[in-house]
């Protein structure tokens, strides 16, 4: 047996848990850092349009930016000055407003939401609360589940990333001038001598964590998986790759479709990517208002589940499983452990991943060489949320923590899981072992594929 609490060994997933991975000092300061950076962005989102787009619905499928930044204060109200703090309701009478099951999004706007000012003071009080509560708590091992090794404040943190990244896409759908730009992320040095594919040998692995102190409870616990051996694309599928498979008439032939995906095809007539459209013969893309070629090697973005199983079966390949993904980033041959990301076990580094919203974009297939995982595979983490061809399953011995509504509510067929994050998730939000899941239909994510095929 390890021990999880045991700094100077190594725990049951088999990474160290030294360099104060679990000290409550560190814990503290790396919460209240993740606290401020997302609420940094929090901020741009926010502040980058006037109140009259803060309240509007931009597309049926996302809410009112208002919302969302209510929404962020409550979560944090309910979680750390409620159920950490053991503080009265601020404004009792706004919870049920703020409650994603209670009102579909399509909903939300006709609310009696609290208005952009409000929303802004709200969310700011309850953080200045929420900063008195993490310096008093008691974070060690041994103490209440929610603040051990700061865990209700690292999920809160993440939360607003989530959201953050969430209005990323409302900013993607709305219309209008531009209100975000960022800089180009860094270009490919070495694409031309990468291979199409890695081989990752068949053999167990240990996927998911028990260790890591804010892993979310989809993640949990650590557990070996049998994977036979299969080959992976070494980057995620290009724009240009997806446009041979457009210009072969993928989106007219019923054969590479799944049934339902077929369906959507014909009742939505999709031919393309969402925000990809045809002009005197050349393929554009609008992207954060500013309408540009489709750049060929850059990683495809805005595709559903359907659409990246279909692409891969006109390629004679597959969708990876989830387990293979995960395999293929986090597993080094040379321990026999599973890393934390595919680099190795350090937070990331801006030459290792596009994370953050710091570009808006992915980086061209072949980009950060520094973050190849010990497979060969690059771009894992960061650029692009990937499809896997996984329903969304708990794994053997998930204890929903510390609420039902985050993961175990959605564990079904209709869920497939994406892995690796894209530019717009931020690295609290963002891990090897990270689950993200959405409907098979949904195209406005920040998502793209990758293939794999039986070794
Ligand atoms: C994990 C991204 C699917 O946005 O629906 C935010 C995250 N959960 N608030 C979502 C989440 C509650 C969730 N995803
Ligand atoms: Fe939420």
């Amino acid at each position: 047996m390890t021990d999880d609490r045991d700094p100077s060994v190594s725990t049951a997933d088999g990474f160290p848990t030294g360099s104060g991975g679990h000290d409550p000092e560190v814990l503290r300061q790396r919460a209240l850092d993740a606290l401020l950076t997302a609420r940094a962005r929090t901020a741009t989102l926010t502040d980058s349009v006037d109140d009259g787009e803060l309240t509007a619905q931009h597309s049926p499928l996302m809410s009112p930016l208002v919302w969302d930044l209510a929404h962020i204060g409550n979560q944090e109200e309910q979680w750390l000055l409620r159920a950490v703090g053991g503080r009265e309701a601020l404004r009792p009478e706004i919870d049920g407003l703020y409650d994603a099951f209670e009102h579909p999004r399509a909903a939300r706007p006709s609310l009696p939401l609290l208005a952009p000012a409000e929303a802004r003071t709200y969310a700011s009080d309850v953080r200045g609360r929420a900063l008195d509560i993490l310096e008093g708590a008691p974070l060690h091992e041994g103490g209440r589940p929610l603040e051990r090794a700061g865990f209700a404040f690292g999920m809160i943190a993440q939360h607003e990333q989530q959201h953050d990244e969430t209005m990323l896409i409302t900013h993607q759908l709305r219309t209008g001038p531009v209100a975000l730009t960022a800089p180009a992320p860094p270009a490919p040095t070495e694409a031309d001598t990468l291979p199409a594919e890695v081989l990752v040998p068949g053999g167990p692995f240990t996927m998911g964590t028990s260790a890591e102190p804010w892993a979310l409870d989809n993640e949990r616990p650590a557990h070996r998986r049998e994977v036979a051996a299969f080959h992976l694309d070494t980057a995620p599928v290009t724009c240009g790759a997806y446009r041979r498979f457009i210009e072969d008439g993928g989106y007219t032939d019923p054969r590479w479709w799944a049934p339902e995906g077929w369906d959507m095809v014909r009742e939505h007539d999709l031919a393309a990517p969402l925000f990809w459209h045809r002009d005197a013969g050349q393929w554009l893309r609008r992207r954060f208002g500013v309408t540009e070629p489709v750049p060929d090697d850059e990683p495809v973005l805005h595709v559903s589940w359907y659409e990246a199983d279909a692409y891969a079966r006109w390629a004679g390949r597959r969708l990876p499983t989830e387990a293979e993904w995960e395999k293929a980033a986090r597993h080094d041959p040379a321990t026999g452990r599973s890393l934390r990301y595919p680099w190795g076990d350090t937070d990331p580094t801006p030459e290792q991943a596009n994370l953050g919203q710091r570009h808006l974009r992915p980086a061209r297939a072949g980009a950060y060489p520094a973050g190849r995982a010990p497979s060969g595979a690059g771009q894992l983490i960061g650029d692009v949320w990937e499809w896997t061809s996984s329903d969304f399953l708990p794994y053997p011995g998930f204890v929903a923590f510390p609420y039902r509504e985050y993961s175990d509510v959605f564990f079904g067929p209709g869920h497939k899981v994406l892995r690796g994050g894209s530019f717009a998730v931020d690295q609290v939000a963002c891990r090897g072992t990270f689950r993200n899941w959405d409907l098979p239909v949904r195209r406005q994510i920040f998502s793209g594929f990758r293939t794999a095929r039986d070794a």
